[in-house]
Protein backbone atom coordinates (compact mmCIF):
# COMPACT_ATOMS: atom_id res chain seq x y z
CA UNK A 1 0.00 0.00 0.00
CA UNK A 2 1.17 3.38 -0.99
CA UNK A 3 1.02 5.68 2.46
CA UNK A 4 0.51 9.31 1.49
CA UNK A 5 2.67 11.75 3.85
CA UNK A 6 0.50 14.94 4.18
CA UNK A 7 0.67 18.06 5.91
CA UNK A 8 -1.24 19.07 8.71
CA UNK A 9 -2.24 22.17 6.33
CA UNK A 10 -6.00 23.04 6.27
CA UNK A 11 -6.42 20.66 2.78
CA UNK A 12 -4.80 17.74 4.27
CA UNK A 13 -6.49 17.34 6.99
CA UNK A 14 -9.95 17.59 4.80
CA UNK A 15 -8.25 15.05 2.84
CA UNK A 16 -6.90 12.85 6.20
CA UNK A 17 -10.96 13.45 7.54
CA UNK A 18 -12.26 11.91 4.39
CA UNK A 19 -10.15 8.83 4.34
CA UNK A 20 -11.23 8.23 7.94
CA UNK A 21 -14.36 8.26 7.25
CA UNK A 22 -14.47 5.76 4.87
CA UNK A 23 -13.03 3.14 6.54
CA UNK A 24 -9.21 4.07 6.33
CA UNK A 25 -6.01 4.62 8.58
CA UNK A 26 -4.53 7.76 9.10
CA UNK A 27 -1.90 8.29 11.53
CA UNK A 28 -1.84 11.90 13.12
CA UNK A 29 -0.08 13.85 15.76
CA UNK A 30 -1.19 14.89 19.21
CA UNK A 31 0.04 16.77 21.94
CA UNK A 32 1.43 13.21 23.61
CA UNK A 33 2.03 10.96 21.05
CA UNK A 34 1.22 10.55 17.48
CA UNK A 35 -1.94 8.30 17.08
CA UNK A 36 -2.60 5.83 13.85
CA UNK A 37 -7.08 6.47 13.97
CA UNK A 38 -9.56 4.77 12.16
CA UNK A 39 -13.61 5.62 12.78
CA UNK A 40 -14.30 4.49 16.01
CA UNK A 41 -18.25 2.71 15.22
CA UNK A 42 -16.58 1.23 11.77
CA UNK A 43 -15.33 -2.58 12.58
CA UNK A 44 -13.62 -2.95 10.28
CA UNK A 45 -11.61 -0.20 9.77
CA UNK A 46 -10.66 -0.98 13.65
CA UNK A 47 -9.60 -4.05 13.29
CA UNK A 48 -6.86 -2.87 10.59
CA UNK A 49 -5.45 -0.90 13.17
CA UNK A 50 -4.52 -4.46 14.98
CA UNK A 51 -3.28 -5.73 11.98
CA UNK A 52 -0.84 -2.84 11.22
CA UNK A 53 0.09 -2.31 14.41
CA UNK A 54 0.55 -6.06 15.01
CA UNK A 55 -1.21 -5.71 18.05
CA UNK A 56 -3.34 -8.43 20.65
CA UNK A 57 -7.06 -8.25 19.64
CA UNK A 58 -7.59 -8.06 23.41
CA UNK A 59 -5.72 -4.55 24.09
CA UNK A 60 -8.53 -1.84 23.43
CA UNK A 61 -8.06 1.25 21.95
CA UNK A 62 -8.93 4.88 23.14
CA UNK A 63 -11.70 6.49 21.29
CA UNK A 64 -10.76 10.23 20.72
CA UNK A 65 -13.50 13.04 20.45
CA UNK A 66 -13.40 16.36 19.58
CA UNK A 67 -16.12 18.31 21.64
CA UNK A 68 -16.85 17.13 25.14
CA UNK A 69 -20.53 16.74 24.72
CA UNK A 70 -19.07 13.77 21.92
CA UNK A 71 -18.88 11.20 25.06
CA UNK A 72 -22.47 11.16 25.70
CA UNK A 73 -23.72 8.42 22.68
CA UNK A 74 -20.71 6.37 23.62
CA UNK A 75 -20.53 5.68 27.22
CA UNK A 76 -23.78 4.29 29.70
CA UNK A 77 -23.16 7.00 31.89
CA UNK A 78 -21.44 10.84 32.42
CA UNK A 79 -21.11 10.17 36.20
CA UNK A 80 -20.86 13.16 38.10
CA UNK A 81 -17.07 12.42 38.50
CA UNK A 82 -16.75 12.40 34.86
CA UNK A 83 -17.99 15.02 34.18
CA UNK A 84 -15.80 16.69 37.16
CA UNK A 85 -12.76 15.51 35.16
CA UNK A 86 -13.92 16.70 32.02
CA UNK A 87 -14.51 20.47 33.23
CA UNK A 88 -11.69 20.67 34.73
CA UNK A 89 -9.20 19.35 32.23
CA UNK A 90 -10.63 18.09 28.89
CA UNK A 91 -9.10 18.82 26.28
CA UNK A 92 -5.97 17.10 27.64
CA UNK A 93 -3.60 14.31 27.91
CA UNK A 94 -6.17 12.45 30.12
CA UNK A 95 -7.93 9.13 29.46
CA UNK A 96 -11.43 8.51 31.58
CA UNK A 97 -12.65 4.61 31.57
CA UNK A 98 -16.49 4.32 31.78
CA UNK A 99 -18.74 1.45 30.96
CA UNK A 100 -19.60 1.56 27.42
CA UNK A 101 -23.00 2.51 25.58
CA UNK A 102 -24.11 -0.59 22.79
CA UNK A 103 -22.35 1.89 20.39
CA UNK A 104 -18.86 0.64 21.41
CA UNK A 105 -17.97 -2.81 19.72
CA UNK A 106 -16.62 -5.53 21.16
CA UNK A 107 -13.53 -5.01 18.83
CA UNK A 108 -12.73 -1.49 20.16
CA UNK A 109 -12.93 -1.98 23.59
CA UNK A 110 -11.05 -5.35 23.48
CA UNK A 111 -14.22 -7.35 24.67
CA UNK A 112 -14.58 -5.09 27.54
CA UNK A 113 -17.95 -3.96 28.97
CA UNK A 114 -15.95 -0.40 29.10
CA UNK A 115 -14.35 2.10 26.99
CA UNK A 116 -11.55 4.67 27.28
CA UNK A 117 -12.34 7.78 25.76
CA UNK A 118 -10.19 10.91 25.19
CA UNK A 119 -10.29 14.64 24.16
CA UNK A 120 -7.15 15.27 22.96
CA UNK A 121 -5.51 19.12 23.34
CA UNK A 122 -3.88 18.80 19.82
CA UNK A 123 -5.17 21.62 17.58
CA UNK A 124 -4.70 19.29 14.71
CA UNK A 125 -5.87 16.01 16.03
CA UNK A 126 -9.65 18.09 17.08
CA UNK A 127 -9.53 19.46 13.77
CA UNK A 128 -9.12 15.78 12.03
CA UNK A 129 -11.81 14.37 14.27
CA UNK A 130 -13.97 16.96 13.38
CA UNK A 131 -13.00 16.16 10.01
CA UNK A 132 -13.94 13.15 9.83
CA UNK A 133 -17.44 13.52 11.71
CA UNK A 134 -16.88 10.63 14.13
CA UNK A 135 -14.74 9.79 17.18
CA UNK A 136 -11.35 8.34 16.28
CA UNK A 137 -10.21 4.76 17.58
CA UNK A 138 -6.68 5.60 18.11
CA UNK A 139 -3.74 3.21 19.66
CA UNK A 140 0.13 4.69 19.77
CA UNK A 141 1.40 4.77 15.70
CA UNK A 142 4.02 2.08 16.80
CA UNK A 143 4.36 -0.97 15.43
CA UNK A 144 3.12 -2.95 18.78
CA UNK A 145 5.94 -3.30 21.52
CA UNK A 146 8.00 -0.56 20.26
CA UNK A 147 8.75 2.39 21.73
CA UNK A 148 5.90 5.39 20.98
CA UNK A 149 5.82 7.97 18.10
CA UNK A 150 6.59 11.08 19.33
CA UNK A 151 8.57 12.49 15.63
CA UNK A 152 6.52 11.72 12.49
CA UNK A 153 9.58 10.46 11.31
CA UNK A 154 9.28 7.69 13.60
CA UNK A 155 5.86 7.08 12.17
CA UNK A 156 7.35 6.45 9.03
CA UNK A 157 9.88 4.45 10.43
CA UNK A 158 7.11 2.39 11.30
CA UNK A 159 4.20 2.66 9.11
CA UNK A 160 5.06 3.93 5.77
CA UNK A 161 3.31 0.99 3.21
CA UNK A 162 1.35 0.18 6.10
CA UNK A 163 -1.28 2.16 6.04
CA UNK A 164 -3.40 5.02 4.03
CA UNK A 165 -2.00 8.15 4.98
CA UNK A 166 0.78 9.99 7.85
CA UNK A 167 -0.02 13.55 8.81
CA UNK A 168 3.11 14.65 9.60
CA UNK A 169 3.22 17.73 12.48
CA UNK A 170 5.47 18.76 15.15
CA UNK A 171 7.12 17.05 17.66
CA UNK A 172 4.80 16.15 20.47
CA UNK A 173 5.19 18.50 22.96
CA UNK A 174 4.36 16.27 25.84
CA UNK A 175 6.41 12.58 24.44
CA UNK A 176 4.30 10.09 27.04
CA UNK A 177 0.96 8.67 26.10
CA UNK A 178 -2.17 9.96 28.23
CA UNK A 179 -2.79 9.49 31.70
CA UNK A 180 -5.74 6.67 32.00
CA UNK A 181 -7.86 6.73 34.61
CA UNK A 182 -10.40 4.53 35.28
CA UNK A 183 -13.78 5.26 36.91
CA UNK A 184 -15.59 1.81 36.81
CA UNK A 185 -14.05 0.96 40.23
CA UNK A 186 -15.30 2.21 43.62
CA UNK A 187 -11.85 3.91 43.81
CA UNK A 188 -11.04 6.42 40.61
CA UNK A 189 -7.53 4.43 39.63
CA UNK A 190 -5.19 5.40 37.45
CA UNK A 191 -3.89 2.68 35.13
CA UNK A 192 -1.21 4.61 33.06
CA UNK A 193 0.51 7.71 34.34
CA UNK A 194 1.04 10.63 31.76
CA UNK A 195 1.19 14.32 31.98
CA UNK A 196 -2.06 14.38 34.08
CA UNK A 197 -0.49 13.87 37.52
CA UNK A 198 -2.15 12.17 40.62
CA UNK A 199 -2.00 14.89 42.60
CA UNK A 200 -3.80 17.15 39.27
CA UNK A 201 -6.26 14.55 39.58
CA UNK A 202 -6.84 14.50 43.64
CA UNK A 203 -7.46 18.09 43.56
CA UNK A 204 -10.59 17.94 41.54
CA UNK A 205 -12.11 14.45 42.54
CA UNK A 206 -10.38 13.46 45.68
CA UNK A 207 -8.64 10.63 46.18
CA UNK A 208 -6.83 8.50 43.33
CA UNK A 209 -5.35 5.10 43.27
CA UNK A 210 -2.71 4.37 41.65
CA UNK A 211 -2.61 0.17 40.26
CA UNK A 212 0.33 -1.52 41.77
CA UNK A 213 1.25 -2.26 37.95
CA UNK A 214 2.06 0.82 37.52
CA UNK A 215 5.32 0.67 38.92
CA UNK A 216 6.01 -2.65 39.50
CA UNK A 217 5.63 -6.18 37.58
CA UNK A 218 2.85 -7.30 37.57
CA UNK A 219 2.97 -10.99 39.34
CA UNK A 220 2.47 -14.00 37.03
CA UNK A 221 -1.38 -14.76 38.06
CA UNK A 222 -2.41 -11.08 38.08
CA UNK A 223 -5.26 -10.46 36.44
CA UNK A 224 -4.14 -6.84 34.71
CA UNK A 225 -6.78 -3.91 35.34
CA UNK A 226 -5.93 -2.66 32.00
CA UNK A 227 -4.73 -5.15 29.23
CA UNK A 228 -2.09 -2.68 28.03
CA UNK A 229 -0.16 -3.34 30.95
CA UNK A 230 0.79 -7.18 30.64
CA UNK A 231 2.31 -6.96 27.17
CA UNK A 232 6.27 -6.05 26.58
CA UNK A 233 6.16 -2.35 25.73
CA UNK A 234 8.49 0.60 24.40
CA UNK A 235 11.30 -1.79 24.35
CA UNK A 236 14.26 -1.04 21.97
CA UNK A 237 16.29 -3.80 20.75
CA UNK A 238 18.73 -3.19 23.21
CA UNK A 239 18.86 -4.49 26.61
CA UNK A 240 17.96 -2.24 28.63
CA UNK A 241 18.74 -2.07 32.50
CA UNK A 242 17.88 1.17 34.66
CA UNK A 243 20.86 2.31 37.13
CA UNK A 244 19.62 3.18 40.67
CA UNK A 245 22.67 5.54 41.94
CA UNK A 246 23.22 9.38 42.53
CA UNK A 247 24.59 11.00 39.58
CA UNK A 248 28.22 10.26 40.66
CA UNK A 249 27.98 6.84 41.16
CA UNK A 250 26.04 6.23 38.04
CA UNK A 251 28.59 7.99 35.96
CA UNK A 252 32.03 6.08 37.62
CA UNK A 253 29.83 2.96 37.29
CA UNK A 254 29.05 3.63 33.39
CA UNK A 255 32.37 5.20 32.44
CA UNK A 256 33.87 1.73 33.71
CA UNK A 257 31.76 -0.34 31.11
CA UNK A 258 32.73 -1.76 27.69
CA UNK A 259 30.33 -2.50 24.85
CA UNK A 260 27.74 -0.30 26.22
CA UNK A 261 25.90 2.82 25.95
CA UNK A 262 24.44 4.87 28.65
CA UNK A 263 21.03 6.82 28.72
CA UNK A 264 21.33 9.66 30.91
CA UNK A 265 20.71 13.23 31.49
CA UNK A 266 21.81 16.32 29.90
CA UNK A 267 24.77 17.40 32.25
CA UNK A 268 25.92 13.26 32.81
CA UNK A 269 29.80 13.43 32.24
CA UNK A 270 29.99 10.46 30.47
CA UNK A 271 32.48 8.77 28.16
CA UNK A 272 30.92 6.00 26.55
CA UNK A 273 28.85 6.08 23.69
CA UNK A 274 25.19 8.00 25.03
CA UNK A 275 22.00 9.17 24.35
CA UNK A 276 20.25 11.70 26.26
CA UNK A 277 16.86 11.82 27.52
CA UNK A 278 16.27 15.49 29.40
CA UNK A 279 17.61 16.82 32.33
CA UNK A 280 17.71 15.69 35.99
CA UNK A 281 15.36 16.88 38.05
CA UNK A 282 13.32 18.05 34.84
CA UNK A 283 10.46 15.28 34.15
CA UNK A 284 9.06 16.90 31.78
CA UNK A 285 12.18 17.14 29.64
CA UNK A 286 12.52 13.64 30.36
CA UNK A 287 8.85 13.01 28.96
CA UNK A 288 9.43 14.89 26.12
CA UNK A 289 12.44 13.02 25.01
CA UNK A 290 12.43 9.41 26.11
CA UNK A 291 10.82 7.61 23.41
CA UNK A 292 13.01 9.29 20.66
CA UNK A 293 16.14 8.20 22.84
CA UNK A 294 14.63 4.81 23.33
CA UNK A 295 14.93 4.67 19.07
CA UNK A 296 18.37 6.54 18.90
CA UNK A 297 19.76 3.84 20.90
CA UNK A 298 18.65 1.33 18.08
CA UNK A 299 19.61 3.09 15.49
CA UNK A 300 23.21 3.36 16.81
CA UNK A 301 23.14 -0.44 17.74
CA UNK A 302 23.54 -0.66 21.36
CA UNK A 303 23.32 -3.73 22.88
CA UNK A 304 23.29 -3.28 26.06
CA UNK A 305 22.77 -0.10 27.88
CA UNK A 306 22.93 1.75 31.58
CA UNK A 307 19.74 3.82 31.86
CA UNK A 308 19.77 6.65 34.76
CA UNK A 309 16.99 6.01 36.89
CA UNK A 310 14.56 9.35 37.27
CA UNK A 311 12.26 10.32 40.24
CA UNK A 312 9.29 8.95 40.73
CA UNK A 313 7.16 11.88 41.73
CA UNK A 314 4.80 14.11 39.47
CA UNK A 315 5.53 13.06 35.21
CA UNK A 316 8.27 11.54 36.55
CA UNK A 317 6.05 8.66 37.64
CA UNK A 318 4.92 8.40 33.57
CA UNK A 319 8.75 8.60 32.78
CA UNK A 320 9.55 5.46 35.01
CA UNK A 321 6.59 3.84 34.36
CA UNK A 322 7.53 3.53 30.50
CA UNK A 323 11.49 3.09 31.29
CA UNK A 324 11.47 0.42 33.51
CA UNK A 325 9.07 -1.61 31.11
CA UNK A 326 11.74 -0.44 28.11
CA UNK A 327 14.20 -1.89 31.05
CA UNK A 328 11.96 -5.35 31.10
CA UNK A 329 11.66 -4.09 35.08
CA UNK A 330 15.57 -4.76 35.13
CA UNK A 331 17.07 -2.75 37.91
CA UNK A 332 20.75 -2.61 38.94
CA UNK A 333 20.69 -0.66 42.91
CA UNK A 334 23.95 0.87 43.70
CA UNK A 335 22.45 2.73 46.54
CA UNK A 336 22.00 -0.83 47.61
CA UNK A 337 25.60 -2.23 47.61
CA UNK A 338 25.02 -5.60 47.30
CA UNK A 339 22.63 -7.48 44.42
CA UNK A 340 21.36 -10.43 46.46
CA UNK A 341 21.80 -11.42 50.65
CA UNK A 342 22.37 -14.86 51.03
CA UNK A 343 21.37 -16.51 54.51
CA UNK A 344 19.83 -19.83 55.62
CA UNK A 345 19.37 -22.32 58.49
CA UNK A 346 22.73 -23.87 59.47
CA UNK A 347 22.86 -27.35 57.45
CA UNK A 348 20.30 -25.91 54.76
CA UNK A 349 22.66 -25.84 52.21
CA UNK A 350 23.63 -22.12 51.47
CA UNK A 351 26.89 -23.18 50.55
CA UNK A 352 25.35 -25.02 47.57
CA UNK A 353 23.53 -21.99 46.46
CA UNK A 354 26.60 -19.37 46.60
CA UNK A 355 28.55 -22.02 44.45
CA UNK A 356 25.99 -22.26 41.95
CA UNK A 357 25.13 -18.44 41.97
CA UNK A 358 29.21 -17.82 41.90
CA UNK A 359 29.37 -20.41 38.73
CA UNK A 360 26.98 -18.10 37.07
CA UNK A 361 29.26 -14.93 37.33
CA UNK A 362 27.89 -13.39 40.86
CA UNK A 363 31.02 -12.00 42.95
CA UNK A 364 30.50 -13.31 46.01
CA UNK A 365 31.23 -11.94 48.88
CA UNK A 366 31.60 -14.57 52.02
CA UNK A 367 30.70 -12.41 55.25
CA UNK A 368 32.79 -15.55 56.97
CA UNK A 369 36.67 -14.48 55.71
CA UNK A 370 35.79 -10.84 56.27
CA UNK A 371 35.07 -11.37 59.44
CA UNK A 372 38.18 -12.62 60.07
CA UNK A 373 39.49 -9.60 58.35
CA UNK A 374 38.21 -7.46 60.87
CA UNK A 375 40.28 -8.74 63.57
CA UNK A 376 43.41 -9.64 61.88
CA UNK A 377 47.24 -8.26 62.93
CA UNK A 378 46.89 -4.65 62.30
CA UNK A 379 43.35 -3.92 61.31
CA UNK A 380 41.98 -0.73 61.99
CA UNK A 381 39.18 -2.56 64.33
CA UNK A 382 41.34 -3.42 66.35
CA UNK A 383 41.83 -0.16 68.31
CA UNK A 384 37.96 0.31 68.49
CA UNK A 385 37.58 -3.39 69.71
CA UNK A 386 40.39 -2.46 72.58
CA UNK A 387 39.09 0.73 73.45
CA UNK A 388 35.69 -1.46 74.97
CA UNK A 389 37.05 -4.52 75.50
CA UNK A 390 40.74 -3.24 77.33
CA UNK A 391 43.64 -2.78 75.96
CA UNK A 392 45.64 -6.00 77.05
CA UNK A 393 43.03 -7.76 74.47
CA UNK A 394 45.98 -6.63 71.49
CA UNK A 395 49.98 -7.57 71.72
CA UNK A 396 51.68 -6.38 69.25
CA UNK A 397 49.53 -5.88 66.42
CA UNK A 398 48.21 -9.37 67.22
CA UNK A 399 44.34 -9.84 69.00
CA UNK A 400 44.36 -12.36 71.41
CA UNK A 401 40.86 -13.99 70.34
CA UNK A 402 40.05 -16.20 73.58
CA UNK A 403 40.64 -13.13 76.04
CA UNK A 404 38.27 -11.20 73.59
CA UNK A 405 35.93 -14.01 73.25
CA UNK A 406 35.85 -14.23 77.04
CA UNK A 407 35.14 -10.58 77.79
CA UNK A 408 32.48 -10.37 75.15
CA UNK A 409 30.35 -13.30 75.78
CA UNK A 410 30.60 -12.74 79.42
CA UNK A 411 27.06 -11.20 79.04
CA UNK A 412 24.36 -10.24 76.39
CA UNK A 413 25.13 -6.64 76.46
CA UNK A 414 28.68 -7.13 75.67
CA UNK A 415 27.82 -9.45 73.38
CA UNK A 416 26.09 -6.96 71.64
CA UNK A 417 28.54 -4.55 72.13
CA UNK A 418 30.88 -6.70 70.36
CA UNK A 419 28.53 -7.03 66.96
CA UNK A 420 28.30 -3.23 67.09
CA UNK A 421 31.43 -2.86 65.82
CA UNK A 422 32.05 -6.45 64.24
CA UNK A 423 28.87 -6.19 62.22
CA UNK A 424 29.20 -2.59 60.51
CA UNK A 425 32.70 -3.32 60.14
CA UNK A 426 32.43 -6.18 58.16
CA UNK A 427 29.49 -4.78 55.79
CA UNK A 428 32.25 -1.78 55.40
CA UNK A 429 34.82 -4.19 54.14
CA UNK A 430 32.70 -5.95 51.93
CA UNK A 431 31.30 -2.59 50.50
CA UNK A 432 34.85 -1.92 49.15
CA UNK A 433 35.06 -4.85 47.51
CA UNK A 434 31.67 -5.57 46.27
CA UNK A 435 31.36 -5.98 42.50
CA UNK A 436 28.27 -6.05 40.37
CA UNK A 437 26.68 -8.28 40.62
CA UNK A 438 27.73 -9.49 44.17
CA UNK A 439 26.11 -11.62 46.75
CA UNK A 440 26.56 -10.68 50.39
CA UNK A 441 26.74 -13.93 51.93
CA UNK A 442 26.02 -13.78 55.89
CA UNK A 443 24.52 -16.47 58.01
CA UNK A 444 23.02 -13.61 60.43
CA UNK A 445 21.93 -11.27 57.34
CA UNK A 446 19.28 -10.11 59.43
CA UNK A 447 20.59 -10.06 62.60
CA UNK A 448 23.42 -7.64 61.80
CA UNK A 449 21.00 -5.87 59.23
CA UNK A 450 23.35 -7.00 56.21
CA UNK A 451 19.68 -6.93 54.75
CA UNK A 452 19.19 -3.68 54.45
CA UNK A 453 22.26 -3.32 52.20
CA UNK A 454 21.42 -5.76 49.71
CA UNK A 455 18.67 -5.34 46.38
CA UNK A 456 17.14 -8.87 47.41
CA UNK A 457 17.40 -11.83 49.80
CA UNK A 458 17.10 -15.15 49.47
CA UNK A 459 17.23 -17.75 52.18
CA UNK A 460 17.64 -21.09 51.65
CA UNK A 461 15.86 -23.72 54.30
CA UNK A 462 15.80 -27.53 54.14
CA UNK A 463 13.49 -29.66 56.71
CA UNK A 464 15.09 -30.13 59.85
CA UNK A 465 15.41 -34.13 59.39
CA UNK A 466 17.93 -33.03 56.64
CA UNK A 467 20.12 -30.74 58.24
CA UNK A 468 20.42 -32.66 61.08
CA UNK A 469 21.92 -35.23 58.92
CA UNK A 470 24.15 -32.55 57.15
CA UNK A 471 25.27 -31.21 60.28
CA UNK A 472 26.83 -34.44 61.32
CA UNK A 473 28.24 -35.61 57.95
CA UNK A 474 29.98 -32.53 57.65
CA UNK A 475 30.84 -31.74 60.82
CA UNK A 476 31.71 -35.12 62.51
CA UNK A 477 29.38 -34.55 64.83
CA UNK A 478 26.55 -36.80 67.32
CA UNK A 479 23.15 -36.44 66.35
CA UNK A 480 22.84 -34.71 69.95
CA UNK A 481 25.05 -31.94 69.20
CA UNK A 482 23.93 -31.35 65.91
CA UNK A 483 20.55 -30.72 67.30
CA UNK A 484 21.62 -28.04 70.02
CA UNK A 485 23.01 -26.06 67.42
CA UNK A 486 19.78 -25.96 65.51
CA UNK A 487 17.67 -24.87 68.35
CA UNK A 488 20.06 -22.32 68.93
CA UNK A 489 19.26 -21.45 65.10
CA UNK A 490 15.89 -19.02 63.89
CA UNK A 491 13.16 -20.54 62.69
CA UNK A 492 11.54 -21.60 58.96
CA UNK A 493 8.93 -18.63 59.25
CA UNK A 494 11.45 -16.19 60.73
CA UNK A 495 13.22 -16.63 57.22
CA UNK A 496 10.51 -16.87 55.25
CA UNK A 497 9.26 -13.69 57.00
CA UNK A 498 11.97 -11.71 56.35
CA UNK A 499 13.47 -12.68 53.13
CA UNK A 500 12.20 -11.48 49.60
CA UNK A 501 12.83 -15.67 48.19
CA UNK A 502 13.24 -19.02 49.87
CA UNK A 503 15.10 -21.62 47.96
CA UNK A 504 13.54 -24.77 49.83
CA UNK A 505 16.53 -27.65 49.49
CA UNK A 506 14.37 -30.91 49.99
CA UNK A 507 15.30 -32.62 47.07
CA UNK A 508 13.81 -30.30 44.74
CA UNK A 509 15.82 -28.81 41.70
CA UNK A 510 17.73 -26.29 43.54
CA UNK A 511 19.01 -24.76 40.64
CA UNK A 512 15.95 -24.62 39.29
CA UNK A 513 14.80 -22.39 41.65
CA UNK A 514 17.43 -19.93 41.71
CA UNK A 515 17.66 -19.55 38.44
CA UNK A 516 13.42 -18.84 38.42
CA UNK A 517 13.92 -15.86 41.16
CA UNK A 518 17.25 -14.50 39.06
CA UNK A 519 14.30 -14.06 36.11
CA UNK A 520 12.43 -12.19 38.56
CA UNK A 521 14.82 -10.18 40.13
CA UNK A 522 17.12 -9.46 37.27
O1 LIG B 1 -1.83 9.56 24.57
C1 LIG B 1 -2.48 8.58 24.24
O2 LIG B 1 -3.32 8.06 24.98
C2 LIG B 1 -2.21 8.01 22.84
C3 LIG B 1 -2.65 9.03 21.83
C4 LIG B 1 -2.59 8.51 20.45
O3 LIG B 1 -3.93 9.47 22.14
N1 LIG B 1 -2.86 6.75 22.67
C5 LIG B 1 -2.44 5.63 23.28
O4 LIG B 1 -3.15 4.49 22.99
O5 LIG B 1 -1.48 5.60 24.02
P1 LIG B 1 -2.62 3.01 23.26
O6 LIG B 1 -3.59 2.13 22.61
O7 LIG B 1 -1.21 2.89 22.83
O8 LIG B 1 -2.76 2.82 24.80
C6 LIG B 1 -4.05 2.68 25.38
C7 LIG B 1 -3.94 2.06 26.74
C8 LIG B 1 -3.58 0.60 26.65
O9 LIG B 1 -2.68 0.28 27.67
C9 LIG B 1 -4.94 -0.07 26.87
O10 LIG B 1 -4.79 -1.36 27.46
C10 LIG B 1 -5.62 0.89 27.82
O11 LIG B 1 -5.19 2.16 27.39
N2 LIG B 1 -7.08 0.81 27.69
C11 LIG B 1 -7.86 1.19 26.65
N3 LIG B 1 -9.16 0.92 26.90
C12 LIG B 1 -9.22 0.38 28.13
C13 LIG B 1 -10.28 -0.13 28.95
N4 LIG B 1 -11.53 -0.11 28.55
N5 LIG B 1 -9.95 -0.63 30.18
C14 LIG B 1 -8.67 -0.65 30.59
N6 LIG B 1 -7.63 -0.19 29.86
C15 LIG B 1 -7.89 0.31 28.64
MG1 LIG C 1 0.76 2.24 22.79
Amino acid sequence: METKILSTSEYDIALAGEILRNGGLVAFPTETVYGLGADALNDEAVKSIYRAKGRPSDNPLIVHIAEKKDIIPLVKEVTPTAQALMDNFFPAPLTIILPKSDKIGNTVSGGLDTVAIRMPQSKTARALIRAAGKPIAAPSANTSGLPSPTRARHVIDDMNGKIDAILCGEDCEFGVESTVITLATDTPTILRPGAITKEMLERVIGPVAVAPAVLEGMKNNEVAASPGMKYKHYAPKARVMLVNASKEKYESFVNAKKDAFALCFENDDINIPKVTFGKENDDISQAKELFDALRQLDEMGAKKVYARIPHKDGVGMAVYNRLIRAAAFCIIDLEKPFTIGLTGQTGAGKGYVGKYLKELGFHILDTDLYARRVTEKNSPYLSILAKEFGNDIIENGILNRQLLADRAFASKENTELLNSITHPAIIELCKKDAEFPSVFDAPLLFECRGNEQCYKTIAVIAPAEIRKKRIMERDGITAGQAEARMNAQKSEEFYKENSDFTVINDGRDIKNQIRNILEEIL
